[in-house]
């Protein structure tokens, strides 16, 4: 059966993860959470104070893997999906993702992740740098204000205490720093196809997923 790799990236909050994640399951697909990954780097660099100079080192010492079939983020044999979704990373994450040392280090095991293809990646650079031949390229925007709401329910639902301003700053703020970095700027591949989930559920937005996979070559799993 053949697979495909799909890319999906986006402005923060836009429901990368929610539409990547059932896209794999209906596929039978892996999923990869790139920004967990830059999150778990984040996290590591903050507890432990690395400076300027210092990335390389440490990047060395950072041993980072998915913990199947949870999908949790496990950071040297450390479970650390809740840490990474708090307000104190989120704050620091696009900082630490610009830095050419770590974007080339994340790249490069994003790479292997994908070598066997059958997977569903998200991200800000997915189908413009780490699979620039990906068979399908998903771009997905929504207005800033439902982002907001979006994600600062998702906050309240995990039980992390913010408000709708602390949010939106924060959103508004990685937008600017993801898409003018020097180094891989989130921008839409010009392959990629554009789902503006404004209006959309999460089914509609996922039925127009599966016909763009299905029309890429991708095959349903029967199971799922
Ligand atoms: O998807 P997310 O919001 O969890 O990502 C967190 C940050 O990681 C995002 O603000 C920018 C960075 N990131 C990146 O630079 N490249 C990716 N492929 C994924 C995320």
């Amino acid at each position: 059966m053949e697979k495909i790799i799909i890319a999906v990236d986006g402005y923060s909050s836009c429901g990368k993860s929610t539409l990547a994640r059932s896209l794999a399951e209906k596929l039978g697909y892996t999923y990869i959470d790139s920004g967990a990954m830059y999150r778990a780097v984040t996290l590591y660099f903050l507890r432990n104070g690395i400076l300027a100079g210092e990335e390389e080192t440490a990047l060395r010492n950072i041993s980072l893997r998915f913990s199947r079939p949870a999908n949790h983020t496990i950071l040297n044999g450390e479970d650390v999906e809740e840490e990474i979704r708090q307000m104190y990373v989120s704050n620091q994450v696009s900082q630490v993702s610009a830095i050419p040392a770590v974007r080339r280090a994340m790249v490069r095991q994003q790479q292997e992740m994908g070598k066997e293809k059958g997977i569903v990646m998200d991200g800000r650079d997915i189908g413009t740098v780490v699979f620039p031949d990906a068979e399908l390229k998903i771009f997905l925007t929504a207005t800033p204000e439902v982002r907001t709401r979006r994600r600062y329910d998702e906050l309240r639902a995990k039980g992390i205490n913010t408000s709708m301003e602390e949010v939106r700053a924060n959103l508004l703020k990685r937008d600017h720093i993801d898409s003018t970095r020097e180094d891989s700027p989130l921008r839409q591949a010009d392959d990629a196809a554009v789902i503006d989930n404004t209006r959309l559920t999460r089914d509609q937005q996922l039925q127009k997923a599966l016909e763009l996979a299905r029309a890429a070559g991708a095959q349903e799993n029967i199971a799922g």
